[in-house]
Parts: structure tokens; sequence; C-alpha cells
């Protein structure tokens, strides 16, 4: 009974390999390291004392992922491949569909082949869009503003659609919003390549004196300090949430074959609010400007997490200390990320 966990050494997918293994299950990791350093997984060895499998290969080259599931024995996949920067995707959308839809397509295929009938897939609250309500719960309309969000819906229907055609299918599609923080450790942790994207790495590389100040993108939204609200969970509570999805659906006792469940804390934090939480934690002074309104950002979003609760019998347990300590100690152990141990 093996997990193959596909983009198992990047950021969420490494912190998931600690959390099966540390349940006693038997994982295989396949990534082709476009966003990744294999580092990642020694470092999962190194907290869990089990050795973890690795094929370094693609989730579209659907023979490789046959003999895969073959050779380990597969009974379940976690697939958290693909590309995740909203901006890039607008750039380069065809690479998006390439690598995220053909991409779970071919792994689908694969999975269908070797009768491989469960998948847990990482998807996003970038799909609820704009919020027509909040908080947000699974049933408030999808409507995905950019290639990437897009993606992730195109997914989503093509599991729903597998799902009903055969009840044998088992999915758990789970809604991320806004993972942040590291393993307690410091041994593994998120390590954007360039100038991060997201908030959290962002404010980390002014803590540590790699940007000299953050632009706050907005501070004139309707919210308590005019600054964008999001609801930020910590990375092991969200990992923690797919091993509770994997065995309500490895059970039989899910009430669907195809689970849709939001994965948040449903607490939100402005930008402003997250700046003073790290400054707390790091002892340092976050810089920062008013900047203009990033395109496509909304004001507020946060999950109604009733369903995550009833469905799964989880919960968000860590709150925005523990999210801005543990990210700070993983930069502190590891100023160049995993980059440091290259060579
Ligand atoms: P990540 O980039 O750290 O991890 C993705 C992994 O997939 C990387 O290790 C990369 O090398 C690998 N990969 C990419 N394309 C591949 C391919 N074609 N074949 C094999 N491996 C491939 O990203 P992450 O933050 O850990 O995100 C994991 C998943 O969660 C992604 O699907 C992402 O869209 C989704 N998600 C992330 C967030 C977030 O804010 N981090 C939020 C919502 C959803
Ligand atoms: C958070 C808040 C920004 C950077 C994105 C994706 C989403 C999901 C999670 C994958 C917003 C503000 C940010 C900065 C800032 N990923 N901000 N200055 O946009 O909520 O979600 O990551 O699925 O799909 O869109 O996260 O961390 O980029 O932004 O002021 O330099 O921080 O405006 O209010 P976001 P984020």
């Amino acid at each position: 009974m093996t997990v193959l966990i596909t983009g198992g050494a990047g950021y969420i997918g490494s912190h998931c390999c600690v959390a099966f293994l540390e349940a006693g299950h038997d994982i295989v990791v396949l990534d082709n390291l476009s966003n990744a350093n294999s580092l990642s997984l020694e470092r999962v060895a190194k907290i869990t004392g089990r050795k973890v499998s690795f094929e370094f290969a693609d989730i579209r080259d659907q023979p490789k992922i046959e003999s895969v599931l073959k050779h380990y024995k597969c009974t379940a996949v976690v697939h958290f491949a693909g590309l995740k920067a909203v901006g890039e995707s607008t750039q380069m959308p065809l690479a998006y569909y390439d690598n995220n839809v053909v991409g779970t397509h071919r792994l689908l295929s694969a999975m269908a082949n070797c009768d491989v009938r469960q998948m847990i897939f990482s998807s996003s609250a970038t799909v609820y869009g704009e919020p027509k309500f909040l908080p947000l719960t699974e049933n408030h309309p999808t409507g995905a503003v950019n290639p990437y969000g897009r993606t992730k819906l195109m997914i989503e229907e093509m599991l729903r659609d597998v799902s009903a055609s055969d009840p044998a299918w088992r999915f758990g599609i789970l809604r991320y919003f806004n993972p942040v923080g590291a393993h307690e450790s410091g041994l593994i942790g998120e390590n954007p390549l360039g100038i991060p994207n997201n908030l959290m790495p962002f404010i980390t590389q002014v803590a540590d004196g790699r940007r000299e100040r953050l632009s706050v993108f907005g501070n004139d939204y309707d919210t308590r300090d005019g600054t964008g609200v999001r609801d930020y969970i910590h990375v092991t509570d969200l990992v923690e949430g797919h091993l509770r999805a994997h065995e309500v659906l490895a059970s039989g006792s899910a009430s669907s074959n195809c689970l849709t469940v939001n994965l948040g804390t449903g607490t939100g934090y402005s930008v402003l609010e997250m700046v003073r939480a790290f400054e707390r934690a790091s002892n340092k002074e976050i810089r920062y400007v008013f900047a203009p309104r990033r395109e496509g950002d909304v004001a507020e979003c946060f999950a109604d997490t009733s369903l995550a609760e009833k469905t799964l019998a989880w919960r968000a347990e860590r709150g925005l200390e523990a999210m801005c300590r543990d990210t700070w100690n993983w930069v502190c152990k590891n100023p160049s990320g995993y980059s440091s141990e290259e060579t």
C-alpha cells in the first residue's frame, strides 16, 4: 500500500511526505524538479528517519507513471505537481494548460490503466474568483480570473466527470486558501526562486535583508485597515488535512466519491497585520510602502471551514504566531534555501 506523491519535492508536497510517513504510510515521490530541489527529500528523510523513494519524472510521461504505479504497487495518489504562479500563467498560458491540465489527464489515464482509483488534488480558493459572499463556502459560484485558476477549475471538472463515470473512483478536491509557514524543525520550508510573488516569502526577504521594503498592494480596500485580507493556513495543518482526506477516502466512509473541501482557518488577516505579526516573530523591522492595488486582487477572502470539520473531522490548529515563527526559523536556518547545499 504505497501512496504516489506527485510534486512531493516542492513546498507543500515535502511537508505532506512528512505527514504521510509519520502516519506510517509508504510513499514514492515523483517530481520533475522544475520548481524544487531534491535536497528537500533528504530533509524529509532526516525528520522522519525513513527513506524516501524518489522518481525523477514528469506527470505528462504516461508510460513512466504507469511503470511507477506498478513497480511500487501504489493504491492512491496525492497530486501536487503543477505550475502555480498566477502572473506567469498570463504570460505562458499554454505551459500551464500543458503541465496542469494535460499532466493531470495523463496521470488519471495512467491510474485508470493500473486500476489505481484514489486521488487527492491540490485545488485553490482562486477558483471562487471575486467573492459574492463571505466566508466562502464550497457551493459559492466558481469563476477563475486567470489561466492558472482556470487550469484548477478544468481539472476539478475533469475529476467530477471521472467520479460520475464509475463509483470505484474516489477523489478529494482540496481548495487551499493561503499556505504559509514551515515544518517546526526548520529543515523544510518554502524556497521561492527569484522575486517572490506571495506576501509571506516577500516579508521574510525584507526581514533578512534581501529586499529593502515590501510594497503593500492597495490601502484603500473596504477592510479594517484598507489592506487586503486573506486566510493564511499553516502548511503543517494543511497537510494534516490531506492525511485526513486520504484516510476518509480509503476507508470508504466518505459521503460521496468526490469530496470538494476548503482547507483554511476561517480567519482573515490583513497585510499590515501580517507585517506586525512577522515583526514580533522575527524581532526585525519590516519596512513597507503603500503601492497601487495589484490587478486581479480581491479585498477579502476567507474560508467557511464547516464542511472540512464535518467530512474530514479536521480543522487548522496553528495560529498566526506559529506561522510566522516557523517561517522565520526555516529562513534563519537556511538563508539560501536548499541552494546553500548545492554544487
Ligand atoms: P511547488 O512549486 O513548491 O510544488 C510543485 C511541485 O511540482 C514542484 O516540486 C515541481 O518541481 C513539481 N512539478 C511541476 N510540474 C511538474 C510536472 N509536469 N511533472 C512533475 N513534477 C512537476 O508548489 P506548492 O506551493 O508546493 O504547490 C503544490 C500544489 O498546490 C500546486 O498544484 C499548487 O497549484 C497548489 N496550490 C498552492 C498554493 C500555494 O499558495 N502554495 C495555493 C493553492 C494551491
Ligand atoms: C496576499 C495579500 C496582496 C505581495 C495567491 C494566488 C492564489 C494561491 C495563493 C495558488 C494580497 C498582498 C502580496 C506583496 C502585498 N496560490 N501582497 N505585497 O494573491 O491571496 O493568493 O497565492 O493557488 O491562487 O493568487 O496571495 O500572498 O500573493 O497575497 O501587498 O508583495 O498580500 O495584495 O492582499 P493571494 P499573495
